[in-house]
C-alpha cells in the first residue's frame, strides 16, 4: 500500500507548513490586502469566506493537489453512479439519490434505483396530503394535531434539526415532537402534552432493532392501546424502516409503512422516508426544496473546479487544521437560534462517519482523522466558551455560519447577530497584541505598573483559523445546500484519509454489553464481580 505520509503531495505541505504555515494571520491580512478575493468563493448564493484558515496560495495549491492525488475524482463518481464504496459493509452509498433529478437513472446490481425513490416520495406525498387535509384521520374521527417521531441518531437528529432550523416554515395545526432518548423523561413529557386521538406516531428506525426506538415505541403503542383500543394502531402508528418482519411483528399495517434501503446510511437519511415527520411538520413542498438544495450542492461537488468546489475546499481545509496545525475539534458557531441543533446533527455525521483508526485496508491509519466537532449558536456561546477559545491552551478550528436577514421579525437583532460573528471572527484571527493593550490601559489612563501587571492577561494570541458560510436567509433551499455541503466534506476528508465513512462499527460493543446488562440492573444480585460495588448503591438508592 502507497503511503499518504510519504506522498510528494503531503511532503510538499509539510514543508510549507514550516514556511508559509509559521505566519501570524495577522501578517498575512497586512501582507496581502487581496486576501479576501483569493480566499472566498461566492456560487448557488452561499459566501464561503475562508480567507481567516491559516494558509497561503501554495498551502491551497499544495492541498487541491492532495485532493487530486487521493483520487477523489474518481471516488466522487464511484458514489454518484452507485458503486460499492461502503467498503466493509458492501453497500453502494446512495443518499444522493434521493435527491436527484427524478428522470435520471442509477444503477444498484444493475438495477435502477430511480423509479423505487420516485413511488417512495409519492407515498409520502400522498400520506402527508391526507393527514393535512383530514383526509386521514385517527381512530375517532379526528384530525392529527401532533406527531411524534420515535427514533434516535439518523432517525432523530436531522429531524430535530431541520424542524428547528425550518420553524417559520412550519405548516399550522400540527405539531412535531421527537422522542430519542431511553430513559423515559422525554417520552413521559410528549405523551403528557399530547392528546391520543389526535396523535400520530412515527416509529422511525432504519433497523428497526434499536434498543431506545423499540421501547420508547412500545410503551407509547401501549398508551394509545390503553386510551382508545388495540383497533387504533393501525391509525395511530405509521413506521420507516428496512426490516418489514419487524414492522410485521409490531403490527404496523402494510400502508403505514415507508421504506428504505440499505445504500441509505443512517445519518444521510433525511432525505428518505425518515424525513417524513420534518414533511409532516413544514409541508410536503418545503421538504422537496430542501431535497434540491442538496441537489444543487450535488451538482456543484461534481462539476466546480477542486479550487473553486466549496465541499472540496472546505474538506481540505479541515485536513490541513487537522493534520498540519494539529487541531483536534471543530467548534460549529451558528449566529441564528433557529440552528441551535446544527452542531448536534454534525456531531453524528461527521464522528461517526470519520471517526476511524483504520483504511479501508485494515491497516492502522498514519494520520489523525475525524477531529471532534462541537458547537452551540454563536451568541450564547460568546458568553460560556469562547473565553478558553481566544485565551486558554486548547485550540479549535471553527466554522461561523449566518444569514444575512433574519430568521424572525426582528432585523435589528440579527443586524447584531451578524456584528458579533464578524467581530469574533476578527478577534480570533488577528488576536490583541500587547502593544494594542498598553495602548487602550494608557488611554484609559492606568499607571504603569497596573499596566504592566495587566498586559499578560489581556493578551489574546489569535491566529485561529476559522470560515464564515454566510447566505441571505435561512429557508428550505439554503438548509438543504448546507447539510449536503457538510455531508460531502466528510466524504472528502474521508478519501484523503483513505477510511469508510460509511459504517459505524465502533457502536456496537457497547450496546452488546449493555444488552447483557438490562437483567442484571433489575436484579442487582446477579451482577458479575467486577460490578457488584456500583450495583450494590443502584439497589439501595432505587426506589
Ligand atoms: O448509533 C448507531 C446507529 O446505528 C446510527 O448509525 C443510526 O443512525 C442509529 O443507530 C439508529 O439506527 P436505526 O435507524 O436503525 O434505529
Amino acid at each position: 500500500m502507497s503511503s499518504l505520509l510519504q506522498s510528494p503531495e503531503w511532503q510538499k505541505l509539510n514543508a510549507l507548513m514550516l514556511s508559509d504555515g509559521t505566519q501570524h494571520l495577522r501578517d498575512l491580512f497586512a501582507e496581502n490586502p487581496q486576501r479576501f478575493e483569493q480566499f472566498s468563493r461566492c456560487e448557488m448564493d452561499m459566501l464561503f469566506d475562508f480567507s481567516r484558515q491559516r494558509v497561503t496560495q501554495p498551502i491551497l495549491q499544495g492541498l487541491i493537489k492532495l485532493a487530486e492525488a487521493s483520487g477523489l475524482k474518481a471516488q466522487i463518481k464511484a458514489m454518484f453512479s452507485g458503486e460499492v464504496i461502503n467498503t466493509t459493509e458492501r453497500r453502494a452509498v446512495l443518499h444522493t439519490a434521493l435527491r436527484a433529478d427524478p428522470n435520471c437513472k442509477i444503477l444498484v446490481n444493475g438495477q435502477d434505483v430511480m423509479p423505487a425513490v420516485r413511488a417512495n416520495l409519492d407515498h409520502m406525498k400522498t400520506f402527508v396530503e391526507g393527514v393535512h387535509s383530514g383526509r386521514l384521520l385517527g381512530a375517532t374521527g379526528q384530525k392529527f394535531t401532533d406527531v411524534v417521531n420515535i427514533g434516535i441518531g439518523g432517525s432523530d437528529l436531522g429531524i430535530v434539526m431541520v424542524n428547528e432550523a425550518l420553524a417559520r416554515y412550519r405548516q399550522s395545526g400540527i405539531t412535531l415532537h421527537c422522542v430519542s432518548n431511553i430513559d423515559g423523561s422525554q417520552l413521559s413529557d410528549v405523551l403528557s402534552k399530547v392528546n391520543a386521538a389526535t396523535t400520530l406516531f412515527v416509529v422511525c428506525s432504519k433497523t428497526f432493532t434499536t434498543l431506545e426506538t423499540l421501547s420508547n415505541a412500545k410503551i407509547a403503542r401501549q398508551w394509545l392501546t390503553d386510551q382508545l383500543g388495540a383497533e387504533a394502531v393501525s391509525h395511530h402508528f405509521v413506521a420507516v424502516s428496512t426490516n418489514d418482519k419487524a414492522m410485521d411483528a409490531f403490527k404496523i399495517s402494510p400502508e403505514n409503512r415507508f421504506t428504505m434501503w440499505e445504500w441509505v446510511g443512517g445519518r444521510y437519511s433525511l432525505w428518505s422516508s425518515v424525513g417524513l415527520s420534518i414533511a409532516l411538520s413544514v409541508g410536503m413542498t418545503h421538504f422537496e426544496e430542501l431535497l434540491r438544495g442538496a441537489r444543487i450542492m450535488d451538482e456543484h461537488l461534481q462539476q466546480a473546479p477542486f479550487e473553486n468546489n466549496y465541499p472540496v475546499l472546505m474538506g481540505m481545509l479541515g485536513i490541513w487544521n487537522r493534520n498540519f496545525l494539529e487541531l483536534d475539534s471543530l467548534a460549529v458557531l451558528p449566529y441564528d437560534q433557529r440552528l441551535h441543533r446544527f452542531a448536534a446533527y454534525l456531531q453524528q455525521l461527521d464522528m461517526e462517519s470519520n471517526g476511524k483508526r483504520v483504511t479501508h485496508s485494515g491497516e492502522s491509519v498514519e494520520c489523525d482523522t475525524g477531529a471532534v466537532v462541537w458547537g452551540e449558536p454563536g451568541s450564547n456561546a460568546q458568553h460560556s466558551f469562547f473565553q478558553l477559545l481566544h485565551q486558554g491552551t486548547a485550540r479549535a478550528a471553527l466554522d461561523f455560519i449566518a444569514p444575512v436577514n433574519a430568521s424572525s421579525e426582528y432585523q435589528g437583532q440579527q443586524n447584531l447577530a451578524l456584528a458579533n460573528c464578524l467581530g469574533q471572527a476578527q478577534a480570533f484571527a488577528l488576536g490583541y497584541t500587547e502593544q494594542e493593550v498598553e495602548q487602550e490601559l494608557n488611554a484609559r489612563g492606568m499607571d504603569e505598573s497596573t499596566i504592566a501587571r495587566l498586559i499578560p492577561h489581556k493578551l489574546h494570541p489569535g491566529n485561529c483559523p476559522s470560515s464564515i458560510l454566510l447566505f441571505p436567509k435561512l429557508d428550505p433551499l439554503t438548509l438543504g445546500k448546507l447539510i449536503a455541503l457538510y455531508e460531502h466534506k466528510v466524504f472528502v476528508q474521508s478519501v484523503v484519509w483513505g477510511i469508510n465513512a460509511f459504517d459505524q462499527w465502533g457502536v456496537e460493543l457497547g450496546k452488546k454489553l449493555a444488552d447483557t446488562l438490562v437483567p442484571v440492573v433489575e436484579k442487582p444480585e446477579t451482577a458479575p464481580a467486577a460490578l457488584q460495588g456500583l450495583m450494590g448503591y443502584v439497589k439501595r438508592w432505587r426506589q
